[in-house]
């Protein structure tokens, strides 16, 4: 199958080094071909800063617009719907639409539990604004929000206000997929729709023919490893007309005057990419779409279910000798409506959970890159450890205490869950490995109190 001969080949390194790679959500893996194709066009050609006249600059803004047009047509998104803005991540695409969205007194940002504090984040600036926010809750164990709850939610329209309402297409916390068919729900109620597809699109398609979302955050290094420090806001024509930039810079006006407060608007994209675009890179993003497209994303999409629904089993068979769970999942345990991140921990014999640190340390002495903590989504971890609004609100967390001190306080029996992601050249070999690891926590009754401190959540 073309997976296992890219593994052997363009993705070798992996095995040489033997190393096993679940940390797919946290970013995905270059092929060699990747790099050398980048790396032929960058010693073939002469790229200067793109948008002047000279044949240097020429040749970059061509790239630029190829890479574009690369983005638009991955996506199938239409070129009369929607524009294609170049940012330096996920996150540089949800604050373009954070700052610029024209909330006002009366407005509503809605989001679920379950998202990234890059999406998070944003209720800052609806709170500047005067913009009123709500979450929507999730329910354990599946970690899933219900859909009726959900619609009572989108039905509370203040009038002719704007409203923005937030999801994640994928969760980067429990690998739930939520439905793409809210985006249309959320439209009749007269919602704008704001889908952050960061930890969706390196092994789903995502079809803006078919669903037809406002705005759309993703980073490519999540998709195709290379290149890191560009991403994507994919924003439909007519909301993009809506937003309210806080500022001008170079690149995203026609003019500006100093003696006179004046300045013109770049029309489309331009007027969104700050500066100048990553012009070296963004080649790259063609060319790491064309990778994709080689192998196609259902057949990446076949391989990461198939995978995750073994990682699922292996997890949830796991039993000590009194045939006790060795290991907990959060979110769906079932391959339905999921895609392939998981989030769990080891319990011990007693039931008590497995310090992640400890994981972490074991996982290392397999060559086992995975992740632990909450992975930048508190909403999920919030529900999946049952951590109750009375709990926060009522544990203190000042600039004077650590995470560690924090996490004692509020009585939680671990600093966070243990993430493991499967993607683009996962095989079966990954996943054996990891059933390996997991059988060192079967009747693990102590864990050393060695652990290193907690830095982040
Ligand atoms: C769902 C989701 N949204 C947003 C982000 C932020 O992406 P970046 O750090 O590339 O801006 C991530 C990163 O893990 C993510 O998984």
């Amino acid at each position: 199958m073309i997976l296992d001969e890219l593994r052997t080949t363009d993705s070798a390194r992996l095995d040489r080094a033997g190393q096993v790679y679940l940390d797919y959500t946290g970013g995905g893996l270059y092929a060699d071909s990747q790099l050398r194709e980048h790396l032929d066009l960058l010693t073939q050609g002469v790229f200067g800063n793109p948008h002047s006249q000279s044949p240097t600059s020429a040749a970059s803004t061509a790239l630029v617009e190829r890479a574009r047009a690369a983005v638009l047509a991955f996506f199938d998104a239409s070129p009369d719907e929607y524009e294609a803005i170049f940012t330096p991540n996920a996150t540089g695409a949800l604050r373009l639409v954070g700052e610029a969205y024209p909330f006002r007194p009366g407005d509503r940002f809605l989001l679920t539990f379950d998202n990234h504090n890059s999406v998070n984040g944003i209720r800052e600036f609806a709170r500047a604004r005067g913009a009123e926010t709500t979450y929507v809750p999730s329910t354990a164990p599946a970690l899933r929000v219900d859909t009726g709850q959900l619609e009572r939610y989108l039905d509370v329209t203040p009038g002719e206000h704007h409203n923005l309402f937030a999801f994640p297409a994928q969760s980067n916390f429990s690998g739930v997929q939520h439905p793409l068919a809210w985006i249309d729900r959320a439209h009749s109620s007269g919602w704008d729709v704001l889908l952050d597809a960061a930890a969706y699109v390196p092994s789903n398609r995502l079809d803006l023919s078919r669903v037809h979302p406002e705005f759309v955050a993703i980073s490519f290094y999540k998709m195709f490893g290379w290149p890191t420090g560009v991403g994507c806001l994919l924003a439909r024509r007519d909301a993009l007309a809506r937003l309210e930039r806080p500022w001008f810079s170079g690149g995203t006006i026609v003019a500006a005057f100093v003696q006179r407060d004046y300045h013109q608007d770049a029309p489309g994209a331009a007027h969104f990419e700050d500066g100048t675009v990553d012009y070296l890179n963004l080649p790259a993003v063609e060319i790491g779409l064309r990778h994709l497209e080689r192998i196609g994303i259902e057949t990446i999409h076949a391989n990461v279910t198939a995978l995750t629904h073994k990682l699922l089993q292996i997890l949830t068979e796991l039993e000590h000798c009194d045939g006790s769970p060795a290991a907990t999942v959060y979110g769906p345990r079932s391959g339905d409506g999921r895609g392939g991140t998981v989030a769990f921990n080891f319990l011990q014999p007693d039931g008590r959970i497995v310090d992640e640190r400890y994981v972490e340390r074991i996982a290392s002495r397999h060559g086992i890159s995975l992740r632990t903590g909450c992975f930048c989504n508190p909403g999920a971890g919030e529900v999946a450890f049952t951590i109750s609004r009375e709990t926060l609100i009522g544990g203190t967390f000042d600039d004077a205490m650590t995470l560690d001190d924090y996490v004692r306080a509020i009585g939680l029996p671990s600093g966070g869950a243990v993430r493991a992601s499967l993607g683009l050249v996962s095989n079966a070999a990954d996943v054996e490995q990891f059933a390996e690891f997991a059988s060192e926590f079967v009747d693990l009754a102590v864990v050393p109190d060695d652990l290193p401190p907690r830095l982040a959540c």
